[in-house]
């Protein structure tokens, strides 16, 4: 395949970036998207000039860590997989291909395709957790019966990888869908009862801090997030949020 890569550039944070084109040839369908941006580096680094900075990891669907905006969708065309997971075979020979970073005021810009995340982070350290005093006889967390039906929804919950494309994708920049599933895997399980009130007021209040947009319910996120993170996890981070407000 020949295509042409429209790749947004910027040195820092501090700098304007733009758009640079390169032309790329001999990409293999089955070449991931990640494979086909090593080639283009490997020949940017051959005629000494700067590789395209991108993020990623495990490069298998795992750590969130890939964060592309390709062709004007949070990982690519493909639907519930991460950057990582997509193929050169998803796109035509000849084809043009815009790849920016992901864009929100809460996520910005390090270097060209990477984006600063840690406000995830700090959401997290906000509550994200169980506390657990595990000197002494713990009881062993298996011996507590949980239904079904509430351990696959808090395990659906619990596959949200952190990525960040629920707020790329969204107009409002809104890190809802990310903190419901945060806030839900712990909600439906014994476990996570005893600290839920202050868990989902703290969440909420580091996501407003950070900056993130209000959730107007488009949807967008639930559609490009890779791990398929139902809007019925926003549903109840609102049943949660309202329940420890009358508890406050
Ligand atoms: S909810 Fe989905 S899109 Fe948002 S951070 Fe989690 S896995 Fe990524
Ligand atoms: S590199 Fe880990 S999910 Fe893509």
């Amino acid at each position: 395949m020949n295509l042409t890569l429209k790749i947004w550039r910027q040195k820092n944070a501090d700098h304007k970036g733009k758009m640079v084109d390169y032309a790329i040839s001999n990409i293999s369908p089955d070449m991931s998207f990640l494979e086909m941006l090593d080639v283009l580096n490997e020949q940017l680094i051959n005629k000494g000039k700067e590789p395209v900075a991108f993020d990623h990891d495990c490069r298998e669907g795992i750590c969130g860590t890939c964060s592309l905006y390709i062709n004007g969708e949070a990982h690519g065309p493909d639907r519930d997989i991460t950057t990582c997971q997509l193929h050169m075979r998803k796109f035509n020979d000849g084809d043009t291909i815009y790849i920016e970073p992901f864009r929100a005021k809460a996520f910005p810009v390090i270097k060209d395709l990477i984006v600063d995340r840690s406000a995830f982070d700090r959401i997290q350290h906000a509550g994200g957790f169980i506390s657990v005093n595990t000197s002494g006889n713990t009881v062993d967390a298996d011996t507590i019966p949980i239904n079904k039906h509430d351990a696959d929804k808090s395990f659906d919950a619990a596959t949200c990888i952190g990525c960040g494309a629920c707020v790329a994708s969204c107009k409002n920049s809104s890190a809802m869908l990310f903190v419901a599933a945060k806030v839900s895997q712990f909600a439906l399980l014994p476990q996570g009862k005893v600290e839920a009130a202050d868990r989902v007021l703290n969440m909420v209040k580091q996501m407003d801090l950070e900056g993130f947009g209000n959730c107007t319910n488009t949807g967008a996120c639930e559609v490009e997030c890779p791990k398929g993170i139902s809007l019925e996890n926003i549903a109840r981070l609102n049943r949660e949020y309202l329940k420890a407000s009358f508890k406050g």
